[in-house]
């Protein structure tokens, strides 16, 4: 039993061990939505550092198989350099990582060629703001040549949603349909050009929120009982100060009794029209 379990583990450190020793320092390329970040094993060397070189279709044509430094990858400590701004063209590119250990140099190549168009598109992040009948989209990260196909749809009812191809973020539009407290439902179709490739970001839906044209009635409501307490309060003052007062706030005749007695409907009109001016029309003590 022990002696089997002892040859196990042997058998698994010699897979461990060659497997390591055919891909030394274990290099691979990271990318996602159009960042490329090599990463590799760090080698355990009391001094160590690492230079990486790239060699695209065109230095291997017509720079007689030349390679280029990358930019912000010679000599650095970290086990991992972002390649982005250095592969930017449409091109299969050979990447090689030196690596300077205890005054040693040696040189591990990537084992296949890497293209931006093996990059892994995630969706982005989608948010929706809704501001009246203003609704603004945003996408992040917005990545080059992105274009989104936006499906809207009303009421939570798929088949009748609208359709919105953008190429400007973030995106506002504009519905008439937003009367408030409505469930409004979006998904999208992000597509990159460049490398033919698209995704899918999954519906979000939001509840509109009351607009101010539903919402006017209410502050007119509510403007409607101050001017009424406040009228109140002033014509109990115009009794309590008698004349003087009167004639100062309450220059209009005494309104006659049946003007008061309208429905409140034309009473709130009238209010709305007058806001601006100062006469407290029902001041008048009945
Ligand atoms: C090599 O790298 C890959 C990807 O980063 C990882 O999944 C794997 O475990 C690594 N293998 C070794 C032996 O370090
Ligand atoms: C490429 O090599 C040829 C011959 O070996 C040489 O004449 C030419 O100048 C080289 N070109 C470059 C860009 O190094
Ligand atoms: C990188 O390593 C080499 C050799 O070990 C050394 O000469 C050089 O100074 C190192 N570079 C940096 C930036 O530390
Ligand atoms: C883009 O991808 C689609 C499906 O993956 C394929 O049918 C189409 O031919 C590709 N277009 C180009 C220009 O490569």
């Amino acid at each position: 039993m022990l002696q089997s379990s002892k040859f196990l583990l042997l058998l698994i450190f010699t897979i461990n061990y060659s497997s390591s020793f055919s891909t030394p320092l274990n290099m691979s390329m990271h990318s996602v939505n159009m960042k490329h970040i090599l990463k590799w094993t760090p080698l355990s060397c009391s001094t160590v550092n690492y230079t990486i070189q790239y060699q695209g279709e065109f230095e291997l044509i017509n720079l007689n198989g030349s390679w280029v430094n990358a930019h912000d990858c010679q000599e650095i400590i970290e086990n991992k350099c972002d390649l982005t701004s250095d592969l930017a063209f449409k091109s299969d590119y050979s990447i090689r990582l030196m690596t300077k250990c205890d005054g040693e140099k040696f040189w591990t190549q990537l084992p296949t060629t890497f293209n931006r168009r093996d990059t892994m598109l995630v969706a982005p992040n989608m948010t929706v703001a809704i501001e009246g009948d203003i609704i603004q989209v945003g996408f992040s990260p917005i990545l080059p040549d992105m274009t989104v196909r936006l499906f809207v749809s009303i009421k939570g009812v798929e088949k009748n949603y609208s359709t919105h191809v953008i190429g400007m973020f973030p995106y506002h539009f504009s519905t008439n349909v937003t009367h408030g407290g409505e469930k409004m439902c979006f998904r999208a179709e992000v597509f990159v050009e460049d490398i033919n490739k698209s995704c899918y970001i999954d519906t979000q839906c939001v509840t509109t929120k009351i607009t101010p044209e539903f919402a006017i009635p209410v502050m007119v409501s509510i403007a409607v009982v101050i001017v009424i307490a406040v009228a109140i309060i002033l014509g109990c003052s115009a009794k309590r100060f008698g004349p003087y007062i009167k004639q100062n706030f309450c220059h209009r005749e005494p309104l006659p009794s049946p003007l008061l007695e309208l429905p409140p409907n034309t009473f709130v009109s009238c209010m709305n029209n007058s806001s601006e001016q100062t006469d407290p029309l029902v001041v008048a003590p009945a």
